[in-house]
């Protein structure tokens, strides 16, 4: 009998809660022994306890295993970048895949994005210049962009991707991505067997649509990942069906890309599919690799099958979803 994992669960405002109410009914059934602590954060949490993001959140975060995210509305900001750099999550891995069953602009899509999430334009400094002027502050170091290529080199060749492109805008933003590049070249020599570009990042947006198919594993900043991101979500079919791990020195943060959608909370009509990918990918973080495939593979076989939500074209609400996923599970 293996341990019980702790997992601290934050639901959030909007459709969060019930896409992780299907998340938590698919990591139940997945057999891997877990405990679930519910905490507090987002828009209602202000609400109701004058904060939007209570330290009995961020401890209970801090001493989990890992922290399962639904969605945070107007503070969001304030909720998910705390967490990311409470937690020590450097890395931000956000896949975009076609699925079979799934209309969409470019079903040859199969895109991970590694973003770095501690710094670059998110680091929080922001200043005043004068009257209506007012600035940003872009911070660079070569230890984090080391950390994250390297991570990106070694997520390649776990994965069997055989190329990483470093995503910049170094003919402008001349010193930081300097610092970005020099940190990826030095990272990419340590990965012999890859092959390693580097391109503009408004070259890559428009590649991105052209031409996916050129990109597998990109590594890039954290303002440049946020956006390229979105941007990959629009080809596989949308937001819905992208999840996202943030990883690092703590506890991992698995959130779906989505946000709270309030025009249709409260109404189980929400799209779990990118939470119930969180989980898949909660379940290979800690370490129970087949149970994770067996979720991804019962999601991408529902797509397939039809068995979806009434955004992508199916009947199901968001806890149908769930018990479908269940359901092939122990096929
Ligand atoms: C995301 C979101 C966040 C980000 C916002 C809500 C702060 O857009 O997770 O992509 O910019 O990282
Ligand atoms: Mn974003």
């Amino acid at each position: 009998m293996s341990e019980q994992h702790e997992i601290a669960v934050i639901g959030g405002d909007g459709v969060g809660p019930e896409v992780v109410a299907a998340e938590l009914a698919v990591l139940e059934a997945s057999g891997v022994p877990m405990s679930f602590t519910h905490y507090q954060a987002g828009d209602d949490c202000l609400e109701k306890t004058g904060q939007a993001m209570p330290e009995e959140t961020v401890a209970g975060a801090k001493a989990a295993e890992a922290v399962v995210f639904g969605a945070a509305g107007k503070t969001a900001a304030e909720v998910i970048l705390r967490l990311r750099a409470e937690l020590g999550a450097w890395a931000n891995l956000r896949p975009s895949k076609a699925y079979p069953g799934v209309d969409c602009l470019r079903p040859e899509t199969d895109i991970m994005i590694v973003r770095e999430n501690s710094e670059g334009l998110y680091c929080g400094e922001e200043g005043e210049r004068g009257p209506g002027v007012a600035t940003a502050t872009r911070v660079i170091s070569d230890a984090a962009s080391y950390r994250i290529a390297r991570y990106a080199f070694e997520y390649a060749q776990a994965n069997d991707y055989s190329k990483v492109t470093a995503v910049h805008k170094v003919n402008v933003l001349r010193k930081t991505d300097t610092v970005f590049l020099e940190a990826c070249r030095r990272a990419a020599t340590e990965f012999p067997g890859m092959i390693y570009e580097e391109a503009l990042v408004d070259s890559v947006a428009m590649r991105m649509v052209l031409e996916p198919a050129e990109f597998s594993v990109m590594v890039t900043t954290n303002l440049f990942g946020d956006i390229l991101s979105d941007l990959a979500a629009g080809l596989i079919g949308g937001l819905g069906l992208c999840p996202s791990a943030n990883v690092g020195d703590g506890p991992g943060l698995f959130e779906p890309v989505h946000g709270t959608a309030p025009d249709i909370a409260g109404q189980g009509k929400a799209n779990p599919f990118a939470a119930i990918f969180c989980g898949a990918m909660l379940l290979k973080y800690l370490g129970h690799v087949p149970a994770g495939e067996r979720v991804e593979q019962a999601l991408t076989d529902c797509l397939a099958a039809g068995q979806a939500t009434a955004d992508l074209g199916g009947s199901l609400s968001t806890m149908g979803m769930a018990e479908a996923v269940i359901a092939r599970m122990g096929q």
